[in-house]
């Protein structure tokens, strides 16, 4: 691989062990990737923050590394956490887990990285620019990035996104080159896209079928326009039922029109109909006892749309509303917070159900308005899942019963 003069000092130790370790982890990861050179980064999310997936040993290696000298050079933020960092005695979490979380959170701000724990960095001010090279770790945040920003990001694993924080640099891979940002298959959408819970249903089946491929969208019905919680949604979802790290929308995203005229031979996908994505991710059982909405973490509209369905009413299931620290305090001074914790329902900052230890904390069933919630529900957090919209899950937290109807959505 290429290296710059600066960069081999890096690789060579003349900057110290700690930046050593770090151009060893992106040249390593270069050379499986066969990258011919490394590339400069604007900013990079750092995952691999939450105390369940790091664990005693994660924790160490990040306190050893700082102790070497770690530092950032480029704009670094962090994902979610295991539990929000001011109320984690509300959420049930044990103060064992709560102080090596902590320890985790201000070993990584010693190293430079802000405590953003979202995983929308692009919600509170984080957003590249078309073109721009970050490196970015959450499956949806560098879906999210790719295809509605424009920006070019690889999913990092944890250790390679603090590696390229520390150096300022990532290979040059995968989605930094524009020949992989081609699309490889055409989704031709003829059902209505009515909300979010759509998007995502539509996103669930897309990620099973195509896999890592980049799926161009179109749609037929006239007068469809995603919002900003649709795209989320969409590309959350088929990061977490397939690897899809990028996709086109006609007319929307901002490199779809330089491939509009070159669909001609790609594979199609024809989308009538969005019950299989519905029912793959609902189960019979009719009792919820958890609900939990903002994967991804909840946007502001979202966060006044709950405040509007809860005015006035209680909950019965136990019901969290995720989001980012920053919208946390927007929503405080805007009202929202109260309107919704005055009917039970819990606002809860840094974290999420799938980076939080939500298999410790006794529920069964969960509903939920996100497919990517509702894929890793069994595996991560052993609940069983009921997905809808979100108003159908709010109906769920006050009378504790699933009965939405979402599912039966045809062209
Ligand atoms: Fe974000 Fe957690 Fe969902 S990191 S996308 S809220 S699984």
């Amino acid at each position: 691989m290429k290296l710059t003069d600066q960069e081999r000092a890096m690789l060579d130790g003349r900057e110290g062990p700690a930046v050593q370790k770090a151009m060893q982890m992106v040249v390593a990861l270069g050379e499986i990737y066969e990258a011919e050179h490394l590339v400069s980064v604007s900013s990079v999310q750092v995952a691999g923050v939450s105390y369940k997936n790091l664990g005693d040993a994660g924790l160490q290696f990040l306190e050893e590394w700082l102790a070497q000298g770690a530092m950032t050079r480029v704009p670094a933020y962090m994902n979610p956490a295991g539990m929000d960092l001011d109320r984690w005695e509300e959420m049930g979490i044990t103060s064992e887990f709560a102080e090596n979380q902590l320890r985790i959170v201000n070993t990584l701000v010693a190293m430079g990285v802000e405590s953003t724990c979202t995983c929308t960095p692009y919600l509170v001010g984080h957003v590249p620019q078309v073109g721009e090279h970050i490196a970015w770790s959450e499956s949806s945040a560098v879906s999210y990035a790719n295809s509605v920003l424009g920006a070019r990001t690889n999913r990092e694993g944890g250790p390679g996104a603090l590696s390229s924080a520390i150096v300022g640099r990532t290979a040059a891979y995968g989605l930094h080159l524009s020949e992989n940002r081609r699309p490889t298959h055409v989704i031709d959408v003829s059902c209505p896209l009515r909300h979010s819970a759509d998007y995502a249903a539509l996103g669930y089946v897309v990620g099973v079928a195509v896999k890592d491929g980049v799926p161009f969208f179109r749609t037929r019905v006239a007068g469809t326009r995603p919002t900003q919680e649709s795209l989320m949604a969409l590309g959350a979802a088929m990061a977490a039922s397939g690897a899809v790290a990028l996709y086109h929308v006609e007319g929307i995203t901002p490199e779809a029109s330089t491939y509009a005229d070159q669909l001609g031979n790609l594979p199609r996908i024809a989308m009538r109909d969005l019950s299989e994505g519905y029912q793959a991710l609902n189960v019979e059982e009719s009792v919820v006892d958890f609900v939990s909405v903002g994967c991804p973490h909840s946007t502001l509209t979202d966060l006044q749309r709950v405040a509007e369905l809860l005015d006035g009413k209680r909950v019965k299931a136990t019901t969290w509303i995720t989001t980012s620290r920053h919208l946390y305090d927007r929503a405080n001074e805007l009202g929202y917070m109260q309107r919704i914790e005055r009917a039970g329902a819990l606002v809860i900052a840094d974290t999420c159900l799938v980076v939080a230890p939500v298999e410790t904390l006794g529920f069964r069933v969960m509903a939920t308005n996100s497919a990517k919630a509702a894929f890793y529900a069994s595996g991560h957090s052993r609940l069983q899942r009921h997905f809808g919209t979100l108003e159908e899950c709010m109906e769920a937290a006050v009378t504790g019963i699933w009965a939405a109807h979402s599912g039966e959505c045809r062209g």
